[in-house]
């Protein structure tokens, strides 16, 4: 991916946990613990955790975290959660994609979820990467005895994921690339006009 987008996707590391349940204390009715996550990414072997980590002062440090569970051929998405102020980027679109190409190498032929019946929000984005609901779990979540929906994708052919990344990976450019080249572009353009007003004195200084 292009190296002048402010963030990587990177593996999840221990010393990522306290951002990534700033993020999860934000946007979840109900989070893990920090132990839970610890042994997630120390002792269960069938857990795979992402962030999208920033690489640009004044950004939050985790941008996006998501992970999956391997069970058999099937990869469940654990978590998915984007920092709230960057909603709405892409964020969480290009994370789920790489998770569900990971799955892939890892050797899974599909992936599943739940998903909360009221968040309308997190199932749009599943269904644009192409789940759908096969089922529901009653009363499945305990704070509030909402159902879940459960959601499968059921194929995770390579070629079609690297499509959609392609469409994904353009759609951030667009979003996250233009204002350091708007900047990178109008300081070539003052000193363009530096140039010409040392040529030509009586030009006007470059603006501002
Ligand atoms: C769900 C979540 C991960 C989406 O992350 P995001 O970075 O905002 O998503 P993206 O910008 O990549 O959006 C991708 C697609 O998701 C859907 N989507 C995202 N936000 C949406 C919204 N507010 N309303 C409707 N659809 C939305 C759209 O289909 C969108 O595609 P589009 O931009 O072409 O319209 C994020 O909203 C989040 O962290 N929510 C709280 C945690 C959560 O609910 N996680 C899921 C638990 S099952």
């Amino acid at each position: 991916m292009d190296a002048e987008l402010p963030f990587t996707l990177d593996e999840m590391q221990l010393a990522d946990i306290p951002h990534v349940m700033a993020i999860e204390r934000r946007v979840f009715p109900m989070t893990w613990s920090s132990g839970i996550y610890q042994r997630e990414l120390t002792s269960n072997p069938w857990s795979h955790y992402r962030v999208l980590r920033s690489t640009q002062e004044g950004l939050p440090p985790i941008l996006a975290v998501g992970g999956i569970w391997l069970v058999d051929k099937s990869a469940h998405i654990a978590t998915i959660a984007t920092h709230p102020d960057y909603m709405g980027r892409q964020l969480g679109g290009y994370l789920l994609l790489h998770l569900l190409v990971l799955a892939h190498n890892l050797g899974c032929t599909e992936a599943s979820l739940e998903v909360r019946a009221s968040n309308t929000r997190a199932q749009a984005l599943y269904r644009k990467y192409g789940f759908v609901e096969v089922g529901r779990r009653r009363r499945y979540y305990s704070d509030n005895r909402e159902d879940a929906l459960i959601m499968t994708r059921p194929s995770l052919d390579l070629d079609s994921l690297r499509e959609e990344l392609a469409i994904v990976e353009k759609a951030l450019l667009a979003l996250w690339r233009p204002e350091e080249q708007r900047g990178q572009r109008s300081e070539e353009r003052k000193n363009k006009r530096r140039k010409r007003a040392d040529k030509h004195p009586t030009m006007p200084p470059p603006k501002p």
